[in-house]
């Protein structure tokens, strides 16, 4: 009997523990988010949030990006995306194809690189907030 009930003990701290962890990590929203508004970004908070190394319940963006040239992980190097976002979809600005590159990665591949490598999660996990501030660094990225 005094085993059952230190298990059961056991169970309930480990499941209150897991419910700790699960607020803690995510902010996320119950609808996929949709667009951004990077004005209301806060690029400082972006950059922590990107070099996060488990961002929401995963690898972060820092586990496959870096911002320098010459390094390239597991997707492209983002030094000077914000310039070159412009012209990657044309009638696209760069803070929207940011948005979506972030939102929906295989809406555009970058050369080099296949469908389905970056995690299509993140609008599902990051807050707007977040989503905004991710954003607004990028756009410091010129
Ligand atoms: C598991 C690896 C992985 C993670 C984690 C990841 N990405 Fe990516 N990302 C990729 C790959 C691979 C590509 C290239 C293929 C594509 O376009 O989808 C890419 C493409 C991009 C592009 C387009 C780059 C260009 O030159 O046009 C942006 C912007 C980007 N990622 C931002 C992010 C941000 C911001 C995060 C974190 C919120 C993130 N990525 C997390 C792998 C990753």
């Amino acid at each position: 009997m005094k085993r059952l009930l230190f298990s059961l003990i056991l169970t309930l701290l480990l499941t209150a523990c897991g419910d700790a962890t699960a607020t803690t990590a995510v902010s996320g929203t119950p609808e996929p988010l949709q667009a951004c508004n990077a004005n209301a970004g806060d690029a400082p908070t972006g950059k922590a949030l990107f070099e996060q190394d488990v961002l929401t319940y995963y690898g972060g963006c820092i586990t496959c990006h870096t911002t320098q040239a010459a390094v390239t992980l597991q997707g492209p190097s983002l030094q000077n995306i914000a310039t070159i976002a412009n012209s990657r979809v044309a009638g696209q600005s760069n803070a929207d194809y940011l948005c979506q590159s972030i939102l929906q990665p295989n809406a555009y591949l970058v050369e080099g690189f296949e469908a389905n490598q970056m995690p299509p999660y993140y609008a599902n996990w990051l807050s707007q907030q977040e989503l905004d501030d991710i954003v607004a660094y990028l756009l410091t990225l010129d």
